[in-house]
């Protein structure tokens, strides 16, 4: 069983080195796409039903591999795994952490196999502007970014797939030719930035970043525009804060002078109780110390 498990893992190995680039025939390659937060699932063809005979492994780059599935059973804690119809691999939640190759080995009898290579790419939308507030009037670039792996050049992938890295707003109109947006793409990339000025109207306003091949969109990211003028800001917490000690100051000055003639009383009258003990003492004839009780 280890040997055997040595022997496909050489095998992947050797496998990865030689045709990550080349893409050898006999082998499926398969592009998915995806952005953060939605499930996947990554699909292993001819798989037999029962998964028995399928592994999963993930690459990130061609010096590391990991197992996730071993003869259809999960290797370590991967949460976020599981196996789906025909023995496809279900991602939930996706983070750019997820990206990379992703290789259904399946054996068959005669102890060969045949693997599928499923790329995964992760489009990602950020905030590239310095700007700390965002607030009607400043000026914001978002950034529009599909990560791919080291091997693999965003000229391939559009070579492939002739796909289009587009921005639109919340109802899907695209930006290019609206004069507010300055947009620019690169090809070598796979990167595309949005620059634009804010005005009132735009809080909470949607921009998208998608990557479509004719009408059908592969994937998609999104920048909500939230004013910041809503939340607390520092300069507010502050103000709580100096408001609070203002109110204990006060609160200790109106009661310091009650609680001082208290001591005092409280004073005096002890003073009184052990004048009178010490009396006592010498009539008893012997020394006692008396507490104050006050
Ligand atoms: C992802 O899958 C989970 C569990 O099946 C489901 O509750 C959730 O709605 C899915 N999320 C998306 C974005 O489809």
């Amino acid at each position: 069983m280890v040997d055997k498990w040595h022997k496909y893992l050489l095998g992947l190995i050797t496998i990865s080195f030689s045709n990550y680039l080349t893409g050898a025939s006999g082998e499926e390659e398969i592009d998915v796409f995806c952005s953060d937060g939605v499930n996947v699932t990554l699909p292993c063809i001819n798989a037999h039903p029962d998964c028995r005979s399928t592994h999963w492994f993930y690459s990130k780059d061609s010096k590391t591999t990991v197992a996730l599935f071993t003869e259809g059973i999960k290797k370590m804690d991967h949460k976020r795994l599981s196996l789906g119809s025909n023995c496809s691999l279900n991602i939930y939640k996706t983070t750019k952490e997820d990206h990379g190759i992703y290789i259904c080995r399946q054996l068959n009898t005669t102890d060969q196999y045949t693997d599928v290579h499923v790329y995964l790419h992760f489009l990602h939308v950020s905030l590239s502007s310095t700007q700390t507030e965002i607030k009607a009037g400043s000026n914001v670039t978002l950034s529009c970014q599909l990560y791919l792996i080291d091997e693999y050049s965003c000229e391939r992938l559009l070579d492939k797939y002739r796909f289009q890295m587009i921005w639109v707003n919340e109802s899907d109109v695209n930006l290019q030719s609206d004069s507010r947006y300055q947009i620019s793409s690169s090809t070598k990339h796979c990167n595309s930035s949005l620059t634009t000025t804010l005005l009132n109207e735009d809080n909470n306003r949607e921009l998208r970043c998608q990557i479509i091949t004719g009408t059908e969109v592969k994937t998609s990211d999104r920048y909500t525009v939230k004013y910041s003028g809503n939340s607390p800001s520092i300069k507010n917490v502050i103000g709580s804060i100096i408001r609070v000690i203002i109110i204990i100051v006060e609160f200790a000055v109106l009661t310091a002078p009650t609680v001082i003639l208290l001591l005092i009383i409280c004073e005096r009258r002890s003073g009184k109780r052990r004048a009178q003990s010490t009396r006592l003492s010498y009539v008893n004839g012997s020394e006692s110390v008396v507490l104050s009780d006050c």
